[in-house]
């Protein structure tokens, strides 16, 4: 019988990840799918039920699932209570278990491109998931301030609590510190289709942001990412993030699996190339 895996979102036209996945398997010659199952909020919780059924051995979460399925779950992972969100589920005959790649795929772009945390003012933009890896991130990395700034002020408020954060929104703008940030995007804004808009930061801010981190991949340059390189900043896309997480949850769901470097290589250049046209 073919195993399945797959992604669970809404909406899900932008993601990557099937192709991604498909390939792997494709270079492995693994009898396995990647499905994308796009699941509207109402439904989440019938189509998990109904994924563990049709036994479907691992799924990736994105948003806005990522901190809302953790009621739905068996277990999590140890020591991801923390972080408050999960990108990866497993299978298990009980139900599915709760991991977060995103923290790993999220460390490991830092360190490539060379940015410290340590010292540093962090500004998150979004309070949803990703926002939490990248809360976690930072303190772990020893950052000296956080600060959300969330369209649902409730929402930062939350992540604050949980991360000693300073909780803002977009009506409180005037009680942003002027600092020079290093700047976390975490929300879906920017991401294909709508990829002229970008959230409303005060350009005082962003010129004088250390770097940007965008989340998004799709486009690999969002509005965000153009406006600020266009003034020098040092920008960050989701792209490495994508293909780390996607490699920390393969690791999760087949632990025995050896992916060469050949085909992290290979599978890492073609996604680079995948068109959505
Ligand atoms: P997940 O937890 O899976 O990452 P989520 O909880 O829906 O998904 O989080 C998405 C984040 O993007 C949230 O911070 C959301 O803001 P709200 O807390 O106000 O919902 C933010 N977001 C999504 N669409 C947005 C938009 N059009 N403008 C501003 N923020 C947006």
């Amino acid at each position: 019988m073919t195993d399945r895996y797959g992604i669970i979102g809404y909406p899900l036209g932008h993601s990557l990840s099937p192709y991604m996945h498909n390939r792997y398997a494709y270079y492995l010659g693994a009898d396995e799918t990647y499905e994308a199952f796009e699941t509207d909020p109402a439904d989440m919780e019938k189509t998990l039920l109904q994924m563990h059924e049709d036994h479907i051995l691992g799924l990736n979460v994105t948003i806005p699932f990522k901190t809302s399925v953790i009621p739905l779950l068996y277990g999590i992972d140890s020591g991801i209570d923390r972080i408050g969100a999960v990108n990866t589920l497993k299978y298990t005959p009980e139900g599915y278990i709760g991991y977060n790649t995103d923290v790993r795929g999220l460390k490991y772009t830092i360190e490539k491109s060379g940015l410290s945390l340590k010292g540093k003012d962090v500004l998150i933009l979004g309070a949803g998931g990703a926002a939490r890896a990248a809360a976690y991130v930072s303190e772990q990395s020893g950052c000296s301030s956080i600060t959300v700034l969330n369209r649902t002020y409730e929402h930062a408020e939350s992540l604050c609590r949980d991360f000693k954060g300073k909780p803002l929104d977009y009506s409180s703008l005037n009680k942003l510190d002027k600092t020079s940030y290093i700047i976390f995007q975490t929300t879906s804004v920017g991401m294909y289709p709508y990829t002229d808009v970008m959230l409303p930061v005060p350009d005082d801010i962003l010129s004088k942001a250390l770097s940007v981190i965008d989340v998004i991949y799709n486009p690999g340059e969002t509005a965000l990412i153009k406006y600020v390189s266009s003034l020098g900043i040092p920008t960050v896309n989701g792209f490495d993030m994508l293909i780390n997480q996607g490699l920390e949850s393969r690791k999760i769901w087949k632990p025995d699996e050896i992916l060469t470097k050949e085909i992290k290589e290979t599978v890492y250049d073609e996604c680079t190339r995948y068109s959505w046209t």
